[in-house]
């Protein structure tokens, strides 16, 4: 895992938001009052971590977040002969990874890049992290909003089990504040970057000291609004405003606890029932990490009591939302103390609906 070095708390955050909100509701103060738009409401820094558990995010820059006559980071564009931004952020963590697994790059023969956006439609910045790492063979980006970094790792374990790769690299750059609508109260505290790297592999290369075997995974989708970015290509073509807010995320808070809370606990027990295990056969619940209720919740309906913070850890209160990463930041941080046998979870939820999941049992420690 590779995470920025700049760190927002909810107060600047909040401080930053309502001194916006407050200039916004003055320089418009007759439209208020005529009734032609809403003023901006305030936001807090306890309610944040009430309704979600996050009390900090990452940001790749940090520089413009703040500023409230801005609103979004500065990110400086970069020329089409300089590595990408979201390259940038694949390659530290992929390097991390490659040295943890005891790889050189030219053992790997695919590299996936999974995650909620990308910078570009092409080429793939997974392909440009081939090239900047020397890998023969091929790669490809794949977008399945909080569910990518799972669905990757289905991706790369059925290459592997079928034969088409040896060993994959699968990183998750998630580059999430320029899709943030900071002037939103209801979202402005939600996501955080971060970028995480997973070397998939068959047991017979493995030289890592700590590894796992992939015992089976699982995947849902189901249609739902409730979470959606219309950013697009399209908008060209249909002369809508490219930044208006609905191309920036936005959702359903209410309606996506509701929904997801109940198909999260039912994926994870039915797939752990499919592999004939049961929860007490589990250590570890590696979850999604959006809102620290709803981790409670899966996690009681899943026990049928309260999760040890041992047992399904969190870490949305220091990284927030890192939409797709966030299951794998947890495992990433707690998985070195699990003995040989142990089995564990990997699971995801969000955008789509999507919903994925990983059992791993860890192996015998190098
Ligand atoms: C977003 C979320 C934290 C909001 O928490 P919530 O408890 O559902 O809160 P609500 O949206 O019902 O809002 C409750 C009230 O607080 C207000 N509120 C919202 N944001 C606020 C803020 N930053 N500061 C103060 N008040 C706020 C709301 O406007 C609402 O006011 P009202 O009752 O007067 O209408 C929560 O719904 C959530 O995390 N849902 C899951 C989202 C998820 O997992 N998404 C996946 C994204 S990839």
């Amino acid at each position: 895992m590779w995470k920025p070095s700049h760190v927002i708390t909810n107060e600047e955050l909040v401080e930053a938001y309502n001194a916006y909100a407050e200039k916004f509701n003055l320089d418009n103060e007759a439209r208020i009052e005529s009734g032609d738009i809403d003023a901006k409401p305030l936001s807090s820094a306890e309610f944040i971590e009430k309704a979600s558990g996050i009390k900090a995010r990452y940001a790749y820059v940090k520089d413009g977040i703040l500023d409230i006559d801005r609103m979004r980071p500065r990110i400086p564009e970069r020329s089409e002969d300089e590595l990408s931004h979201q390259g940038e952020m694949a390659l530290n963590a992929a390097k991390m990874a490659l040295k943890e697994a005891n790889k050189d790059a030219s053992e790997v023969d695919a590299v996936i890049v999974g995650c909620a956006y990308t910078e570009r439609s092409y080429p793939a910045i997974a392909i440009e992290v081939q090239g900047e790492l020397g890998i023969e063979g091929f790669g490809f980006d794949m977008l399945v909003a909080c569910s990518a970094a799972t669905f990757a790792l289905q991706r790369a374990y059925e290459m592997v089990s079928a034969g088409t790769a040896k060993c994959v690299l699968v990183i998750n750059p998630e580059l999430t504040s320029p899709q943030v609508n900071y002037c939103d109260r209801d979202s402005h505290f939600i996501f955080g970057d971060v970028s995480t790297a997973t070397v998939v592999e068959t047991e017979e290369t493995c030289q890592s000291e700590h590894s796992y075997e992939i015992l089976g995974t699982k995947a849902v989708t189901v249609f739902s609004n409730n979470i959606r970015s219309n950013f697009g290509y399209i908008t060209h073509a249909t002369d809508a405003d490219p930044y208006g807010v609905d191309k920036l995320f936005h959702q359903q808070g209410r309606s996506v606890f509701k929904d997801v809370c109940p198909m999260a606990a039912k994926h994870i027990a039915d797939h752990l029932s499919e592999l004939g295990l049961t929860k007490d056969d589990l250590t570890r619940w590696w979850l999604h990490q959006a809102n620290l209720n709803m981790n409670l919740l899966i996690s009681k309906r899943l026990l049928g009591r309260q999760a040890t913070k041992e047992e399904a850890p969190i870490v949305l209160d220091e990284y927030a939302n890192t939409a797709s990463a966030g299951s794998l930041i947890a495992f990433n941080l707690y998985h070195k103390d699990l003995k040989e046998g142990d089995i564990g979870v990997i699971c995801s939820f969000g955008a789509g609906y999507s919903i994925g999941s990983l059992v791993l049992k860890k192996r015998k420690v190098a």
